[in-house]
C-alpha cells in the first residue's frame, strides 16, 4: 500500500500538469488517478484535529499550514485543563520552536488555526452548541490523533480515551455535511499477537460495545481483575483498545470514508521542520515495552507519519475508494533497528541532549 501511494506522489511531483476532472486522467500501474496535488487538495478545506497537543498532532499541524497554506481553517479540539483555556493551550503549542519555521514562512499563520473546547470523553465531545453547528456544517476532513499514550493505562480510561471517544467522534461524523475524509490513526501492534498483518481491520477481540456496557456496572477492582483475561496476548491495554477503535471505525464509519494509519512507534523527526523534533517517546518504550535486544522494534520518524497522513487523506479525498483504506507506516523491514540499537541510540542522543542543554545554560 505504502509503494503504491509513493508511487503515486512520485508521479505527481513528476507530472507538473494539473488535470481536473473533465480532462484526461492518468493511469498508474495500479490505479486511476486525477491529478490533484496535495497542496491543491487541501486548498480552501476545513480541517478538524483531535491531538493537537501530543507529539504526532502538533507536528501534522505545522506541516499542514506550512506545506498546505491555502487550508481554509484547522479546528483544533482542546481539553480544557485547571489553569489553561483551550486557546492557551494552543498558543503555548504554537509559540514553541517547534513552529519557529512556520512562523518565518508565513506570519499570518495562527489566524487559520480555531481552538474549540472539547472534552473527548464526554457525551456529544462537550461542544458547545454553537461549535458543534459550526463543525458539523464546514468540517472537511478529520484527522483523528488523540489516544492515550500510556501503554498501562488502566483498561476503564484505555477504553474511554480510545474507544469511547472514537465512537463519539464518528457520530459526529456522521452528521456532518461536508465530510470527505475520516482520517483514524491506530498502530501497527493493534494486532501484534498475529503472525502475518494485512492492511485491513481485523474482527475485534471482543465486541466494543459490550465492553464498554459490562464497564458501565463492573467496578474497578473487578475490572482490574478481568484485564489480564480480557487482553489475552496482546501486551497491553493501550495496544488491546486501539484495536477495538479500528472496529469501531469501520463499522460505524462504514458509510463515510474512513482510511486508518498503523504508525509503529513514533520517533523524533528525521527532516521536518528540523531533525530531531522530539517527543517524550524514549522514556516510555524503555519503560514499558518488554522485548528482547534482538526482538525488531520499529521506530518510525514523526515527519514520515506525518506526510502519509496528509497524503492518505488526500489520497482518499480525491479518489473516494469504495472500501476503507489502511495504511502500514513502519520502517521494520527496510531499515530495521534491534532493540538493542534502540537501548542505546536512546541513551547516546539523551546524552547528547542533556550535554547541549547544559552549554546552553551555562
Ligand atoms: C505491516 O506491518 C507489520 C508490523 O511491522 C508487518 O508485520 C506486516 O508485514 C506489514 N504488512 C504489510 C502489508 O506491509
Ligand atoms: C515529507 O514531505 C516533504 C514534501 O512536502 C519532503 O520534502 C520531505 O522530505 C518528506 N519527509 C520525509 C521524512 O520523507
Amino acid at each position: 500500500m505504502l509503494d503504491a501511494l509513493l508511487n503515486q506522489i512520485w508521479i505527481l511531483s513528476l507530472g507538473a500538469k494539473v488535470y481536473t476532472e473533465s480532462e484526461p486522467v492518468m493511469r498508474s500501474s495500479a490505479v486511476l488517478i486525477k491529478m490533484v496535488s496535495i497542496p491543491e487538495y487541501y486548498e480552501g478545506k476545513n480541517v478538524l484535529l483531535t491531538g493537537a497537543t501530543g507529539f504526532l498532532g502538533k507536528v501534522l499541524l505545522e506541516k499542514l499550514l506550512r506545506s498546505c497554506p491555502k487550508v481554509n481553517s484547522v479546528y483544533v479540539l482542546v481539553r480544557q485543563k485547571a489553569r489553561q483555556t483551550p486557546q492557551e493551550r494552543v498558543e503555548e503549542i504554537l509559540s514553541g520552536k517547534l513552529f519557529d519555521r512556520l512562523r518565518d514562512e508565513n506570519p499570518d499563520f495562527r489566524e487559520k488555526i480555531i481552538a474549540i473546547n472539547s472534552e473527548l470523553t464526554q457525551p456529544k465531545l462537550a461542544l458547545s452548541e454553537e461549535d458543534k453547528e459550526v463543525i458539523i456544517d464546514s468540517t472537511n476532513i478529520i484527522f483523528h490523533c488523540a489516544a492515550t499514550v500510556r501503554f498501562n493505562e488502566n483498561l476503564r480510561d484505555a477504553v474511554q480515551l480510545n474507544v469511547i471517544a472514537t465512537r463519539q467522534l464518528i457520530l459526529l461524523a456522521q452528521q456532518m455535511k461536508n465530510l470527505e475524509v475520516f482520517m483514524h490513526v491506530s498502530t501497527a501492534y493493534a494486532y501484534c499477537n498475529r503472525k502475518h498483518i494485512d492492511e485491513v481491520v481485523y474482527p475485534p477481540p471482543v465486541d466494543p460495545k459490550k465492553l464498554i456496557d459490562s464497564l458501565e456496572w463492573m467496578d474497578d477492582g473487578l475490572v482490574n481483575d478481568i484485564t489480564p483475561k480480557l487482553i489475552g496476548d496482546r501486551p497491553n491495554t493501550y495496544i488491546y483498545t486501539k484495536a477495538l477503535a479500528e472496529y469501531v471505525v469501520q463499522q460505524e464509519g462504514a458509510k463515510l470514508n474512513v482510511a486508518i494509519i498503523r504508525p509503529s512507534i513514533v520517533g523524533a523527526s528525521w527532516k521536518e521542520p528540523f531533525p530531531r523534533v522530539n517527543g517524550r517517546v524514549g522514556k516510555g518504550i524503555l519503560r514499558t515495552m518488554r522485548a528482547s535486544n534482538s526482538a525488531l522494534a520499529d521506530l518510525v520518524p514523526v515527519d514520515v507519519v506525518v506526510n502519509m497522513s496528509l497524503a492518505a487523506a488526500w489520497y482518499s479525498g480525491v479518489n473516494r475508494p469504495r472500501n476503507i483504506m489502511v495504511y502500514n507506516c513502519t520502517t521494520g523491514s527496510t531499515n530495521p533497528f534491534h532493540w538493542g540499537e534502540v537501548v542505546s541510540t536512546v541513551i547516546r542522543v539523551w546524552k547528547e541532549e542533556q550535554k547541549e542543554r547544559s552549554y546552553r545554560e551555562k
